[in-house]
């Protein structure tokens, strides 16, 4: 029998009394919990506790995942902390109510099950889960800046113990199928077509609910769950600062509190969870949240299958595009010269395979993916031709002429270049147009941003199918204008530029890494050159001062002249032994840091919105998801432009001008140049 419960909730009984709740939201893709949603959920319970069945099974009747979370939409639009309040209790006790029902629940998990949806699954007696890699279960609200407030977190914690709890909760990652049975947190990992049977089964048998072992229970005792609170919090502060992003903080004190009493945990975790949603690093987070699906929204306005990638170049950026394609579940070709050249590319990439699949059968069909291919035969049945061979704008021209040819009509056709215009690699090609730009950026599989460079006579379509390729390729495109260092790479050379200035004027490196890292930056900017390389630094900032102007200071091409091209020299700015950092760690007090911070970034921000005037990427919104998502400027500021509206243009203004009179005309403001 089935009732309409709702619009989004399917309630059916089968012969054995047991009743299966299905949630199918009517009118978005994927499940969310929004308060419809929850408020329909709520009259599912009532009608469950008038006439209760034998079990309770919860899935989804969707086929893309389980729940994804609370609606972001939701969260974003509530403006005061009364309100965030009286909305997170009303789901606890939501929640509650489900944990209490006199009957047995069970959660069949297949896909993902994050967040909101996570703790409604927490709040049932059983998950069983489906053993598929779409599978993850996670509690990920810290990445947006807030912690799990409808009893997520006192419920993880009981059920798992505090160490992984914890550790899941601060750090947002998701578990698969398999970690989540180790862990405890599923009862049982099945393959798809046991779920509902392993759901039933765990009705019938009702097996005493999982704890975690005697150890991990005396975490919550108050001397332990002090020391393990005070070796966290370590932990937490070496990857993210207080100021910046409180909420980690928040998890840990929420527990180190009340850990020992589940219901005044749950008390305080409502309070702290509104308050935390309530704050500029959460506002700044949840902006980036819906930046991200607006990127990945326009690798979806066309549909164009990617079904093999077709690389010319094995070095260490074509080695690794088409290790990523072939990961990602495509055929994919790799040419270059030789075969020695290829070897090393294969090489890493059944590293990485190892590392993302786990699994030898997986693995064993990413390596089978992936072929190595001298005579460049791939080139004929490819959807995508991406070329990363050297830097060389003649021998970058030969080659599109040759590809053109032999690539399927259908068949994108893609530079990796840094920096040659594509107008220039085009010249010899008979359909130029044809050509775009893929610029991914160096570790490929780490950097999620992916340059879709088109010129002025690039087709829409041709634009879409480039969007779509990288959306398939699961990274993040951003479309901007062929010119010289397009938008990521222009705007970070002046503040790399000004750190090395920095140095220059006898500042240790160490002080000038720190003044960024109190901004906001994930990695100081010398370190970041250092890893980079100070050769690429200086040919990025040739061509950029070529174009734009300004001067490369001589300690750079000193530094270049005598082989200290960074950590791959074992020296730059600093020293590394085997790689790794040696040398002093000395950093002057905090004081200091703010003037040193605000010139590099204040350069930043000056080249960034020059870019914004002449058009290289289409809004400011878009610009801040390019250096958020390319750069990983300081996420908790919601962006470059988005820092600058809070501060105040007018505010940014007077201190460029400042600026530019104590430090050189490097700091001119470019506002209003041209509109
Ligand atoms: P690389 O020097 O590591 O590799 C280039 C490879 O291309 C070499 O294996 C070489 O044998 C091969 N090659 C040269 N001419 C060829 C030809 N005609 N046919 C087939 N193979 C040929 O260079 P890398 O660093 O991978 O750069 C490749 C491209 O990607 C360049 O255009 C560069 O500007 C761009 N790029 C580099 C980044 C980096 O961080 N290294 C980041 C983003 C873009």
């Amino acid at each position: 029998m089935t009732t309409d419960a709702s619009q989004h909730w399917q309630l059916a009984r089968d012969d054995e009394g047991i009743a299966w709740l299905s949630l199918g939201h009517a009118s978005a893709a994927t499940n969310v919990l929004s308060t419809e949603v929850l408020e329909q959920f709520g009259s599912c319970l009532d009608e469950l506790e008038h006439d209760a069945p034998k079990g309770l099974v919860i899935l989804s009747a969707k086929t893309n995942g389980f729940i994804a979370g609370a609606d972001v939409r939701e969260i974003a639009a509530v403006e005061d902390y009364d309100t965030a309040l009286t909305l997170v209790k009303r789901v606890q006790s939501l929640f509650d109510r489900l944990e209490a029902v006199p009957f047995t629940t069970v959660a069949a998990i297949s896909g993902f099950c994050l967040g909101g949806g996570m703790e409604l699954a927490l709040a049932c007696r059983y998950r069983v889960v489906e053993e598929t890699p779409a599978t993850r279960l996670g509690l990920p609200e810290v990445m947006l800046g807030f912690h799990p407030g409808w009893g997520g977190t006192v419920r993880l914690t009981r059920l798992i113990g505090a160490p992984a709890a914890l550790d899941l909760m601060l750090s947002g990652r998701s578990v698969d199928a398999r970690t989540a049975k180790r862990l405890g947190l599923a009862d049982a990992a099945v393959p798809h077509r046991h779920l509902k049977r392993a759901a039933r089964i765990l009705l019938h048998e009702q097996p005493a609910p999982r704890q975690p072992k005697w150890w991990l229970r005396a975490a919550n005792l108050p001397l332990a769950r002090d020391a393990v609170a005070l070796v966290t919090e370590r932990q937490v502060a070496k990857r993210a600062r207080k100021e910046h992003y409180p909420a980690p903080y928040a998890i840990v004190d929420l527990w180190r509190r009340h850990g020992g009493d589940w219901r005044e945990m749950m008390d305080k975790e409502a309070p702290s969870a509104a308050q935390l949603a309530m704050t500029s690093t959460a506002r700044n987070l949840i902006r980036l949240f819906f930046l991200r699906e607006r990127l990945t929204a326009l690798g979806k306005q066309t549909s164009f299958p990617l079904r093999h990638a077709h690389v010319v170049g094995a070095g260490t950026m074509g080695g690794d595009i088409a290790a990523w394609c072939a990961l990602k579940g495509y055929q994919a070709t790799l040419q270059d010269q030789s075969a020695e050249k290829i070897a090393p590319a294969i090489a890493r990439a059944a590293k990485l395979f190892r590392r993302k699949l786990k699994e030898p059968h997986r693995v064993q069909n990413a390596l089978d993916r992936l072929v190595p291919d001298l005579g460049g035969h791939g080139v004929g049945r490819a959807d995508l031709v991406i070329e990363a061979i050297v830097e060389d704008l003649a021998v970058k021209q030969a080659l599109f002429e040759v590809l053109e040819k032999r690539a399927p009509q259908h068949a994108l056709l893609a530079t990796n270049t840094s920096s040659i215009p594509l107008e220039e690699i085009a010249t010899g090609m008979q359909s130029p147009q044809r050509l775009v730009g893929l610029h991914f950026f160096n570790p490929v599989a780490k950097m999620q941003l992916v340059e879709v460079v088109h010129k002025n006579d690039t087709p829409s379509d041709v634009l879409e199918k480039a969007l779509a390729v990288v959306k398939q390729l699961d990274r993040l495109p951003l479309p901007v204008k062929s010119s010289p260092g397009f938008l990521v790479n222009r705007v970070l050379m002046p503040y790399l530029m000004e750190a090395v200035e920095l140095v220059n004027e006898g500042i240790e490196p160490e002080t000038v890494d720190a003044a960024a890292k109190h901004f906001g930056m994930p990695l100081g900017p010398v370190e970041f050159a250092d890893t980079v390389g100070l050769d690429i630094c200086l040919s990025v900032a040739q061509v950029l001062t070529k174009h734009y102007g300004g001067a490369i200071l001589r300690r750079l091409e000193e530094m270049v002249e005598k082989g200290r091209l960074g950590s791959k020299s074992g020296q730059g700015f600093y020293n590394y032994t085997k790689g790794r950092r040696s040398g002093s760690t000395h950093v002057k007090t905090e004081g200091s840091l703010d003037e040193l911070a605000e010139r590099m970034i204040l350069r930043l921000v000056n080249e960034a919105r020059a870019c914004l005037e002449e058009g290289v990427v289409e809004s400011a919104d878009l610009l801040d998801a390019g250096m958020v998502f390319g750069t990983g400027f300081a996420p908790f500021r919601g962006g470059v432009m988005h820092y600058v509206d809070q501060r105040g243009q007018e505010a940014v203004e007077r201190k460029l001008a400042e600026f530019s009179k104590r430090f050189g005309e490097r700091f001119e403001p470019r506002w209003g140049a041209t509109g």
